[in-house]
C-alpha cells in the first residue's frame, strides 16, 4: 500500500477512535489514546520501528481492552473493513491483544519492536502525574475507595486473580504502577519512566503523611 493509502487509513481510524472514546470517564478517554499515539511515535523514531504499525496499534490499543470491552473483536473487524494488508493487520492485532498489564507475577512480553514501543508508551501514560490522575479517575468510575488501611496490596500471580481484584486505588500503585519502570522494553521508554516513577513515589509519601496527620 502506498503512503497516501496509509495516511487515509490512519485518519479514518483516528476519527473512529476519537468518537468512540470521547465520553469515557475512566481515564481511557480520547486524550489517553492521543498521548499514547504521540509517545509511541516518538519512541518509534528513536527505535527505528515501523511508524504505520505503531500508530495504528496505538490508536486501536484500548478498543478490545478486557476492562472496557470484554470479549470484543472490534480491532480485527475494523482492520478488515479498511482492507489493511493481512500481514500488517496480524501484526497490529498481535500488539493490541498482548499490550495489557495482567498482574505483578504475569509476564507480558512483546515479540516485535513495534509492540515494545506501543506497550512502553501505554505504560508511560499510566505513571507520573497523568498516571496518578487516571488511576483515581478509574477507581471512581468503578466505585473504588481511595484508600483503606486494612487492605494491603497483593502481587497477583495470575491474570484471573488480577482481573477479579476490587481493591482500593492506592493498592493499584503497588500492584502495578510502581512495577512498570523496571518492565519498560525500550531504552528511551525506561529513561522517561524514571522521572515519572519519582513523581509517584513523592505523591505516595505526601499522601501517607497527610493520612497520618503529619503535615
Ligand atoms: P493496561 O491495559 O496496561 O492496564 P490501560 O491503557 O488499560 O493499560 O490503562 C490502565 C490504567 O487504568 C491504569 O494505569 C490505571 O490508571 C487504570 N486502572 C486499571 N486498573 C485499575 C485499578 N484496579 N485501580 C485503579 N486504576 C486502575
Ligand atoms: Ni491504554
Amino acid at each position: 500500500m502506498n503512503s497516501h493509502g496509509k495516511a487515509q487509513i490512519i485518519k479514518q481510524t483516528e476519527d473512529f477512535i476519537q468518537q468512540r472514546f470521547a465520553g469515557d470517564g475512566s481515564g481511557h478517554d480520547w486524550w489517553h489514546i492521543h498521548r499514547v499515539r504521540n509517545l509511541a511515535l516518538e519512541l518509534a523514531k528513536r527505535e527505528q520501528a515501523d511508524a504505520f504499525i505503531v500508530e495504528m496499534a496505538a490508536l486501536l490499543h484500548d478498543l478490545d481492552d478486557w476492562k472496557l470491552n470484554p470479549d470484543s473483536n472490534q480491532v480485527e473487524k475494523w482492520l478488515r473493513k479498511l482492507s489493511v494488508a493481512e500481514n500488517e493487520a496480524n501484526h497490529i492485532l498481535d500488539i493490541t491483544r498482548n499490550v495489557s498489564f495482567k498482574g505483578a507475577g504475569v509476564p507480558t512480553p512483546m515479540s516485535t519492536i513495534e509492540g515494545k514501543v506501543v506497550q512502553d508508551a501505554d505504560r508511560l501514560d499510566a505513571i507520573g502525574a497523568i498516571g496518578i490522575a487516571r488511576t483515581f479517575a478509574f477507581g471512581g468510575s468503578r466505585d473504588r475507595l481511595i484508600y483503606h488501611p486494612d487492605a494491603t496490596p497483593e502481587m497477583h500471580q495470575s491474570f484471573e486473580s488480577y482481573q477479579q481484584n476490587q481493591s482500593h486505588t492506592i493498592n493499584h500503585f503497588y500492584e502495578k504502577l510502581l512495577l512498570l519502570k523496571d518492565r519498560m522494553q525500550t531504552r528511551a521508554g525506561y529513561e522517561m519512566a524514571l522521572h515519572r516513577h519519582t513523581v509517584m513515589e513523592n505523591f505516595l509519601d505526601e499522601f501517607f503523611n497527610e493520612w497520618d496527620g503529619k503535615n
